[in-house]
């Protein structure tokens, strides 16, 4: 099997995108049977290495795996020989050890995948590293999108609002987001504002004044566990939320709201937008299973057979 990483949203082209997502709506029907099983990856090996904390990534890509019938191995930090000291390159050979197809990684430094990549054969897909990218959040928010408003997403302008400055979700977004033709602007406080981010082509602004002009709001919560102690981005919470928190007196009816998880309600959402069926937070949970199959699928078959438009079963 040819090794084909998964680190970043640069590591994949347009038609790899719209082929990905394709890919992912053939599965849907798999995950409405009674049976939600196909044979596809049988006698694969996918091993999930989730060295920091996740809900959503974690289960969506073990659940993603045995849907196909691969085998899976998990492994977390916590109680294992991480914590008596081994360095990553050195679980990358041991793990590499056992011929695994693909090994997911979630991990709290920035460029820890290219790290991983380079001392394995085992094709890596990024679960998330540091602030660096979250390529799989950007594809499924991207399939949620699609599945909501149609194919052609072009010409829809989207907000992203929030702590921007840590957020890996926020780097893989706006390059999946633009890559659609999607028109993004960012909001939040200048301290949480990635200097020069204007650079990459989309609008900056640091109050809520204009978010009327958005057809979706994309929340993201402060990434407490990314700021050091003592480091002062915010006045309060209380600040915060007064002037970018998103309530229902905030929207306008057209706009609909997403957020990655997890949320922190009544600081970036309020409770009344969090248990509002109209917004897409539970799609994008749902979007992550078809979405990550596809992953799993495009990243042992290839990317080769455009022609089927993505039909798999
Ligand atoms: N969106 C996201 O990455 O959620 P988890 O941290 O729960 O995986």
């Amino acid at each position: 099997m040819a090794k084909r990483d998964l680190i970043s949203m640069e590591d994949l082209s347009r038609e790899q995108v719209e082929l990905l997502l394709d890919t992912a709506e053939s599965f849907l029907p798999v995950l409405e049977r009674d049976i939600k099983k196909v044979p596809t990856l049988r006698g694969r090996t996918i091993v999930n290495l989730f060295w920091e904390a996740s809900t959503r990534t974690s289960s969506s890509f073990d659940l993603a795996a045995k849907r196909l019938s691969a085998d899976t191995l998990a492994l977390k930090a916590s109680g294992s020989a991480v914590e008596k000291g081994e360095s990553l390159k050195d679980t990358a050979i041991t793990l590499s050890a056992y011929g695994p197809d693909i090994i997911v990684m979630r991990h709290p430094s920035a460029g820890a995948c290219q790290v991983l990549s380079a001392n394995t054969d085992a094709s890596v897909i990024n679960a998330g590293d540091g602030k660096h990218q979250h390529p799989t959040q950007c594809l499924l928010d991207l399939f949620s999108l699609r599945q909501t408003f149609g194919r052609d997403l072009s010409g829809m302008k989207i907000w992203i609002v929030g702590d921007i400055l840590h957020s890996r979700v926020a780097r893989s977004d706006i390059m999946g987001f633009q890559m659609l033709g999607m028109d993004v602007t960012l909001a939040g406080p200048p301290t949480m504002m990635p200097r020069g981010i204007g650079e990459m082509g989309v609008g900056v602004e640091y109050d809520l004044g204009r978010l009327k002009e958005a057809d979706v709001i994309y929340l993201l919560r402060i990434q407490q566990e990314r700021i050091k102690a003592g480091a002062n981005f915010l006045s309060s919470l209380r600040e915060y939320s007064r002037l970018f928190g998103i309530t229902t007196a905030r929207l306008h009816p057209h706009q609909r709201v997403m957020h990655p998880g997890p949320i922190n309600r009544g600081v970036e959402i309020g409770a009344d937008i969090a248990d509002d069926e109209e917004n897409l937070i539970a799609h994008q949970v749902f979007s992550g299973l078809a979405v990550r199959m596809a992953i799993l699928y495009r990243t042992i078959v290839g990317y080769s057979d455009v022609s089927s438009g993505g039909e798999v079963l």
